[in-house]
């Protein structure tokens, strides 16, 4: 691939388009257009703001395809209304606020990061807690993240669900489930599999009422617990899932988790990873390469790796037929088995 000089500015100006989308959902801009259009005029008296910055804010989302305009009448098309209106289930704005509040703060420390092969968090937040106990400190931010994990993680959940048979299983623990999407795909499916999650304790709460509010609270147990510390429950689960979790963490703690899956599992029973590996030439894909640096910049070592890597951790933590699995959708299954 030859990059031309204009490739280069984009990428480095890519941040005005992050900025213009999280501004405006963090706004709420998009919702004064549900039911009908509005002028520049209209929208500022709206939100409570100045004539010419709303303008300016408009000609911009407008020249970004995020509204239309006719007249002098900017409208949201409907079909962007499923993920820019804050009341769908689809709202982007769980992100933008993830974004606003964590990530951008620390990418824009990162060329320190890569000087320095360490995390950010104390530059940013004089924080020198873990990742997860910054992120978990306050409810609004446990909220922001796990909902738009759940999002992310819809089409990945599709594909798993359709073509992975969660009937040969009788009862499916899985760690580190966030807002609880996979189970309760599960509990939708194999009505006869028995389902358990195992969250953190911070962010436990937020996913009992999540689950109590859909109607799962019966169905699924929500266990407390923490994989790397090892005080996982001990079930007679044959099936265990941990999703886009190893990444999180420096490959040596990974180990450290496959062990104590490993240790907790019944003999015959399946572990299940899915990540969204790099190529194994570490190649790409690009936007896998760019989380990379996410880790960096926000966790204690985490990184993105090559289905190989994966595939050498569980042999090294004990795991037997180690293999990969193929799915439809954005991520890669790492499958071993307790013999
Ligand atoms: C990146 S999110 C992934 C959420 C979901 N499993 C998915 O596949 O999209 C990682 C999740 O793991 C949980 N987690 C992180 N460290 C953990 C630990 N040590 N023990 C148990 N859960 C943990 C976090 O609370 C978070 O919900």
């Amino acid at each position: 691939m030859t990059l031309n000089k204009q490739d280069v500015v984009n990428h480095m100006m890519g941040f005005f388009q992050a900025k213009a989308v999280t501004a405006a959902l963090s706004l709420k801009l998009f919702d004064h257009f549900r039911d009908t259009d509005l002028s520049a005029q209209q929208l500022a008296d709206k939100i409570d703001a100045p004539l010419r910055s709303t303008e300016q804010m408009l000609i911009a989302l407008n020249a970004m395809g995020y509204l239309t305009k006719q007249d002098n009448q900017y409208q949201l098309p409907t079909e962007h209304h499923a993920f820019l209106l804050s009341d769908e289930p689809m709202w982007l704005g769980w992100l933008g606020r993830h974004i606003d509040t964590f990530l951008y703060p620390l990418w824009g420390e990162l060329s320190s990061a890569v000087k320095s092969d360490t995390n950010q968090r104390e530059a940013v937040f004089g924080d020198n807690r873990s990742w997860f106990d910054i992120l978990y400190q306050n409810p609004d931010d446990v909220a922001d993240f796990q909902e738009f994990l759940g999002k992310f993680a819809a089409p990945f959940i599709e594909g798993f669900v359709k073509d992975y048979d969660f009937s040969q299983h009788h009862a499916f623990l899985d760690i580190g489930s966030g807002i609880g999407t996979l189970p309760i795909a599960v509990a939708n499916a194999h009505p006869g599999v028995s389902l358990a999650i195992c969250e953190l304790p911070q962010a436990s709460a937020f996913l009992r009422d999540k689950l109590g509010e859909q109607g799962y609270g019966d169905r699924i147990e929500v266990v407390e617990g923490d994989v790397i510390a090892g005080n996982l429950p001990i079930g007679n689960y044959d099936l265990i899932h941990l999703g886009w979790m190893l990444h999180d963490y420096a490959p040596e703690t990974q180990i450290t988790i496959l062990k104590n899956i490993y240790n907790a599992m019944p003999a015959g029973g399946r572990f299940i990873a899915s990540e969204t590996p790099l190529n194994d030439d570490k190649s790409g894909p690009e936007f896998t390469a760019l989380l990379s640096l996410n880790m960096l910049v926000s966790t204690d070592g985490g990184i993105e790796s090559s289905s190989e890597e994966y595939l050498a951790r569980f042999h090294e933590a004990g795991f037997s037929n180690a293999r990969i699995l193929e799915i439809p959708g954005p991520r890669t299954l790492i499958v071993g088995e307790k013999a």
